[in-house]
């Protein structure tokens, strides 16, 4: 049985927010970690790591991957999770975000959030006095890059030389922390989507230093030809929770961006593999044929979700 000692992270009890707080080294040890926590799975081990803890899972938005991965990966280990939406807890409204931060650090080992504003999470690690991590605000999900990065690696097995290409709304959260994770890794990232909805400057300017020091490259392009060269072809719906009123209008600019045969053909690679952190709406951002054929990694992708976020709690709880 392996020891609690063994994941003593110097990093114990951060939060995790966004990627942009983590060194390379410091991803790379907790993706480490979720290989490992996917092998002790598959093997059947049983551990109680979390054995007299509990985790508060506050959700503003919808979920299925998110808060299964935190409530099994947490409950099977001997925690507590107790999951609450906005219809159980006052935050926000009748009670501030700093006010729910101090009551909940005074009760739980641990917060998960999954809401609107990116400020709100950083309220809850400012004033909690525990560990928050992050699981999707309006600007990141870094919970769902870990878990990718966790999928490119098993694919090809390794992250060295590598291309990506996210394809369709490159301002959005999943966008924005692939884009952040690929720059600390060392991964070239290309965001194939149009101009109208190329991912704003400040993500950029965040992204710049690290892509440099890790040598990798970051393209946005609305041509096609940005794809050229990807291992993997990575979509995500056109319209992200909370945007539902502009659906006609991304329907009419991400149409050319869809992944389907024709674009996995522009990569001139032939073993491009497709990803999507689902879920997904088939016949929009996705070909039925590319997200149910044999380049499709969903379901890997789906399921390393849960080791990642066991080995995030691992790490910082
Ligand atoms: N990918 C993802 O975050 O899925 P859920 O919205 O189901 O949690
Ligand atoms: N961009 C999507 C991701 C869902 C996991 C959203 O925010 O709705």
């Amino acid at each position: 049985m392996i020891q609690a000692e063994k994941f003593d992270t110097p990093f114990k009890g951060r939060s995790l927010l966004t990627w942009v707080d983590y060194t390379p080294e410091e991803i790379l040890q907790i993706l480490d970690y979720a290989f490992l926590v996917k092998k002790q799975a598959h093997a059947g081990e049983v551990h109680q790591r979390f054995l007299g803890k509990t985790i508060a899972l506050i959700f503003e938005k919808r979920s299925t991957r998110t808060r299964s991965s935190f409530e099994t990966a947490f409950g099977e280990e001997g925690g507590h999770p107790v999951f609450m939406s906005t219809d159980d807890i006052q935050l926000g409204g009748k009670e501030s975000v700093k006010d729910t931060a101090r009551v909940l650090g005074r009760m739980f080992s641990a917060i998960e959030f999954r809401g609107f504003k990116q400020e709100h999470v950083q309220q809850l690690a400012e004033y909690s006095g525990i560990p928050v991590i992050n699981g999707l605000t309006d600007d990141y999900h870094p919970t769902q890059a870990l878990a990718d990065i966790m999928t490119l690696k098993e694919n090809f097995g390794t992250l060295k030389g590598l291309k990506w290409a996210f394809c369709g709304d490159g301002r959005n959260n999943v966008a924005r922390s692939l884009m952040v994770i690929s720059a600390k890794l060392g991964i070239d990232f290309a965001i194939f989507s149009p101009k109208e909805l190329f991912p704003p400057k400040d993500i950029q300017e965040i992204c710049a230093p690290f892509a440099q020091a890790s040598g990798a490259k970051i393209e946005i392009s609305d041509k096609i030809s940005v794809v050229k060269g990807a291992d993997c072809l990575y979509t995500d719906v056109w319209v992200s929770m909370g945007e539902e009123s502009l659906k006609d209008e991304r329907t009419r600019l991400l149409s050319p961006y869809q992944v389907n045969k024709d674009l996995m053909k522009a990569t001139g690679k032939t073993n491009t593999i497709f990803m999507h952190c689902l879920p997904a709406v088939i016949g929009q951002e996705v070909t039925s044929d590319i997200f149910e054929g044999p380049a499709s990694k969903v379901w890997d992708q789906a399921e390393n979700r849960k080791h990642t976020i066991k080995a995030i709690m691992l790490a910082l709880i």
